[in-house]
């Protein structure tokens, strides 16, 4: 199987086919060089969260040792995620899905190596240093320093110039739904990243702290999900060799989620000082993406038909449960957005359930189902999948445990917050359940291990024979006429 092959897969119709002689080049050690940066910094963010997670158990583990203190290992832990685990990871997927989709190179080498060497070690080495040295921003979802702040904007715009021209060498023609995606997300963080990280330091109180709300949604909604939903539209045709269920589906989830993400950010200041119609405003907004996020994991699903439950590919099953997440937590946040629920889980640890099922469930699961695709595709790349087997299952494991555990512990502690109880009394009660939520770290630390060990151990290029070996489709009787094409 050839990158041109891949095409043929993702969608016959929609993609204008090279010449097999003409199959996209692919600069493969980009994708390997971002898809392990990807996952050793993830490991090392989960030690950061680990860590807070003991110290909210001892309070006094870190002494007097101010770089160890639990609002530093917190902010480092979430950096951590976002930028160098999910921004590695989407770049590795980048870099194998750009030529697939466009028929063309990216922009430059060099400009990887840049946009590479800016990230790792402009951004996200940097950042953590300075955080731990007590630098930082006091805002959600941009708590790296200022000065980390300019050097991401400049990695954005570098990335900009890197994945979007191979599309407009196409004249923007017949983009497939997961190209969409990756241009709006490229675009709109840019655009976003300084309402969060710089508009709230020039504008004080409660109007900073509403941009502020915006973009702390708005890095999942127009960073993380357009990207992550990228690889799931990608991976499940070319995985399955299978058009899409519907492109009009595909299309309709596009813009709802680009105009209905960014009205949400204010759901996380329900009943604050800000005025009462942009939180009923965001509170719609959040009701209508929950909506949304129906059409298109239906839109997914259908796509994967034939599959099976446990689809033998690895990558296709890490994509398709991330799907699955990427359904509850969607329909958990329109739930939580209401205001009758909001009072009482607002400040809770089922929020933190509810970030780490959008973060480590969907997120996490996509990212690594994208790398793992394109680790598949390097001929010269170890890939062990006996060692994806045992992450594929330690990841679903720990997730499952620590979601299940954190939500208990949110619903315990809004009980008691209600009640005329103290609040340490609450405290006290969250302590067996963070106890557990710490114990998770077995399961996803070995998970994350056994995902490194998985393409960095085994035969050079088993992925591909792997893939050829396993793919295994049921076939299939039905697809909707009106929407999909007939396949044989
Ligand atoms: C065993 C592994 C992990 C442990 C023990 C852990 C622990 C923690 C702790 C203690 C917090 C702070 C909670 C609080 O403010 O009360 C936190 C926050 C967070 N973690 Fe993790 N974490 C782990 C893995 C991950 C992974 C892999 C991701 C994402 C890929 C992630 C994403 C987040 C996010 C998004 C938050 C912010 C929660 C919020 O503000 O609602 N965590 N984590």
């Amino acid at each position: 199987m050839n990158d041109a092959s891949i095409i043929d897969g993702i969608d016959p119709p929609m993609i204008e086919q090279p010449a097999r002689d003409s199959s996209p080049v692919i600069e493969s050690w980009l994708v390997y060089a971002h898809g392990l940066a990807a996952i050793v910094t993830l490991l090392i963010s989960v030690g950061f969260g680990v860590l807070a997670s003991i110290e909210l158990l001892i309070p006094d583990l870190a002494g007097n040792t101010p770089w160890l203190t639990w609002g530093r290992l917190r902010y480092d832990h979430t950096q951590g995620v976002i930028f160098g685990w999910l921004g590695n990871a989407f770049f590795a997927f980048l870099y194998h899905a750009v030529p697939v989709l466009t028929g063309k190179r990216v922009t430059s080498v060099r400009l990887g190596q840049w946009l590479f060497g800016l990230w790792n070690f402009a951004v996200v080495a940097p950042g953590w240093i300075l955080v731990l040295a007590g630098f930082s921003q006091p805002l959600e979802w941009a708590e790296f320093p200022l000065v980390i702040d300019a050097f991401v904007m400049v990695a954005l715009i570098l990335a900009l110039i890197q994945f979007l021209p191979p599309f407009f060498s196409r004249q923007l023609e017949d983009l497939y739904v997961s190209s969409w995606y990756i241009i709006g997300g490229l675009v709109f963080t840019l655009l976003a990243y300084p309402m969060g990280n710089f508009v709230p330091e020039l504008i004080p109180g409660a109007r900073g702290a509403a941009f502020s709300g915006l973009w702390i949604h708005d890095a999942i909604g127009l960073f993380v999900t357009p990207l992550a939903v990228a690889i799931l539209y990608y991976v499940i045709p070319a995985a399955t060799r299978r058009p899409i269920f519907s492109h009009f589906l595909s299309m309709l989830g596009f813009w709802l989620l680009f105009f209905l993400y960014p009205l949400n950010g204010t759901h996380h200041y329900i009943f604050s000082v800000i005025p009462m119609g942009a939180q009923i405003g965001a509170i719609t907004a959040s009701t209508l993406l929950g909506v949304d996020v129906i059409l298109v994991v239906a839109n997914l699903l259908l796509s994967l038909r034939g599959a099976g439950w446990f689809p033998r590919d690895i990558a296709l099953r890490f994509v398709a449960t991330g799907t699955v997440f990427y359904l509850i937590v969607s329909i958990q946040g329109s739930v939580q957005a209401q205001m009758s629920v909001n009072q009482s889980v607002h400040f809770s640890d089922w929020v933190v359930g509810h970030s780490h099922l959008a973060m480590l469930g969907f997120a996490t699961f996509a990212a690594a189902g994208g790398v793992i695709h394109a680790w598949q595709r390097i001929p010269w790349a170890r890939y062990n999948a006996q060692m994806l087997e045992w992450a594929y299952w330690l990841l679903v494991a720990g997730v499952v445990i620590m979601v299940s555990d954190l939500t208990i512990a949110g619903l315990v502690e809004a009980r008691l917050w209600q009640s005329a109880a103290p609040w340490m009394d609450s405290v006290r009660a969250a302590r067996p359940y963070w106890i557990i939520r710490t114990l998770t770290f077995i399961p996803i630390g070995a998970g994350f291990v056994a995902l490194l060990a998985g393409l960095i151990t085994g035969d050079r290029g088993a992925g591909l024979r792997n893939v050829q070996e396993e793919l295994g489709l049921e076939p299939v009787s039905e697809i909707a006429p009106r929407f999909a094409p007939e396949v044989a």
